[in-house]
């Protein structure tokens, strides 16, 4: 073949090849053996998470075949954008990932979700799940999404050697943000710059919502999303204060860092603490680090007894071209071999009550046992407290004051998202 003309053919196999590997595409919907499931779970533990997970599949379901539509960026921060043109342009992936909580109003409301009361009647689910997480996943009676997990988010990750190198005891984490904002100053003295690190826009918001818990308490800050805490209360006042004190502390480049990058500052030992969800586990142990020897972790200092909570969990879509794939796929992550594996991988623990909680790391013991025994929280963040529109205008507030650090904008910006979500 001359050269041209093999250039051509060349051509057109890698156009195929991408067309093939495109999310939505590559899909036979006349084909009932195979499963699209959408997700962002692209690297690190969160991928981990999901081959474990898609493993036990595949020993459940040898014939099925798991089609990954992936959609990297942490949070779900690239992928949101994504699934929502697919569900407009009525191209719905077979499964995909939700949040627990409010989230999941946004997709119920608007039809795109299948009520699985009926599957989980058949997999007799109704028991295994703690009945708080049911009721997140329950609207007006009907049940819409299988939870595969619970995450923890109000977590300070921190790296022992460089704390203690600064005199501080790992082992005796602040009580509350004045004693930390104390700990983070004596680091930057001791010539650690980067004493608290930070990502990109949503891992702000995490950090501002505990925060928000920290200076509001448990119950004014659940208040928050219902009503009944006023966003002009003298917390919020405090609350920012502090946030706008901790971003003294920050890496200067957050804006363009991932979650899995702005804690790799931390286990390079170029930061004394990160406030991460509980995914970062695996970031820690991957290290070969031990759980109180090399790295430690408290609760945000000011919501020690509460669990900032989020659960990721999957959906079967109106329209979805594989039902029956999707219902073994959905049996898989809510059976104990799934949950077990994807959580083990994952740093979370297992949405299930009946399953081996002895197999799981320290840090994943400290998170049953405040599970267990805390006052629950939903997380703004990760789609538990406010729905998609709300907690984007909060993150468009808190990013800007990343920015420009005006606080007067900041509080009329918060003030402002609430007045627009409560009335609507
Ligand atoms: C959360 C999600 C977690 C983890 C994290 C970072 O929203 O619930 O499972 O993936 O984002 O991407």
């Amino acid at each position: 073949m001359p050269p041209r003309a093999r250039a051509v053919v060349v051509a057109a196999l890698v156009a195929l090849a991408l067309t093939a590997c495109a999310p939505g595409s590559g899909i036979d919907p006349d084909d009932p053996d195979q499963v699209e499931v959408f997700t962002w779970w692209a690297t690190g533990s969160e991928k981990a998470g999901l081959d474990a997970l898609v493993d036990v599949f595949a020993a459940q379901h040898p014939d099925i075949r798991f089609v990954d539509a992936v959609v990297a960026g942490g949070a779900g921060s690239n992928a949101k954008s994504v699934l929502a043109e697919r569900l407009a342009d009525g191209d719905p992936p077979d499964s995909f990932q939700a949040h627990a909580g409010a989230e999941l109003t946004d997709y119920i409301e608007a039809g795109q979700l299948q009520d699985l009361s009926g599957f989980y009647a058949a997999n007799e689910l109704d028991d295994v799940f703690p009945a708080t997480l049911i009721d997140r996943l329950t609207v007006d009676g009907a049940i819409y999404s299988v939870p595969t997990n619970i995450h923890r988010a109000n977590v300070v990750w921190a790296n022992t050697a460089v704390l203690t190198a600064a005199g501080i005891d790992p082992a005796a984490p602040p009580a509350d943000l004045g004693g930390w904002l104390e700990d983070l100053r004596r680091l930057r003295e001791e010539g650690v710059a980067v004493p608290l690190a930070l990502g990109t826009e949503w891992t702000q918001l995490q950090l501002f919502e505990t925060v928000l818990l920290a200076d509001l308490g448990p119950d004014a800050y659940s208040g928050l999303w219902t009503g009944e805490t006023a966003w002009d209360a003298t917390g919020i006042d405090a609350a920012i204060a502090h946030y706008d004190e901790l971003l003294d502390y920050v890496n200067s480049d957050f804006a363009g860092l991932d979650w899995d990058t702005a804690t790799q500052i931390v286990v390079t030992g170029n930061a004394g603490y990160i406030v991460m969800g509980d995914w970062a586990e695996i970031a820690f142990a991957q290290a070969g680090w031990t759980y109180g020897l090399e790295y430690t972790t408290f609760p945000v200092p000011g919501t020690a007894g509460v669990f900032d909570f989020l659960a990721d969990s999957f959906v079967l879509t109106v329209g979805a071209p594989h039902e029956a794939a999707t219902e073994d796929w959905l049996s898989t992550l809510s059976s104990v071999d799934g949950q077990q594996a994807f959580n083990l991988a994952k740093g979370s623990i297992p949405a299930r009550t009946d399953v081996d909680a002895s197999a799981y790391p320290a840090y994943q013991q400290t998170a049953l046992t405040s599970y267990a025994d805390d006052v629950i929280v939903p997380s703004l963040a990760h789609g538990a407290a406010a729905d998609v529109a709300w907690s984007s205008a909060i993150s468009d507030a808190v990013s800007r004051f990343g920015i420009d650090r005006d606080v007067d904008a900041f509080r009329r910006g918060l003030l402002e998202a609430a007045e627009r979500s409560l009335a609507g």
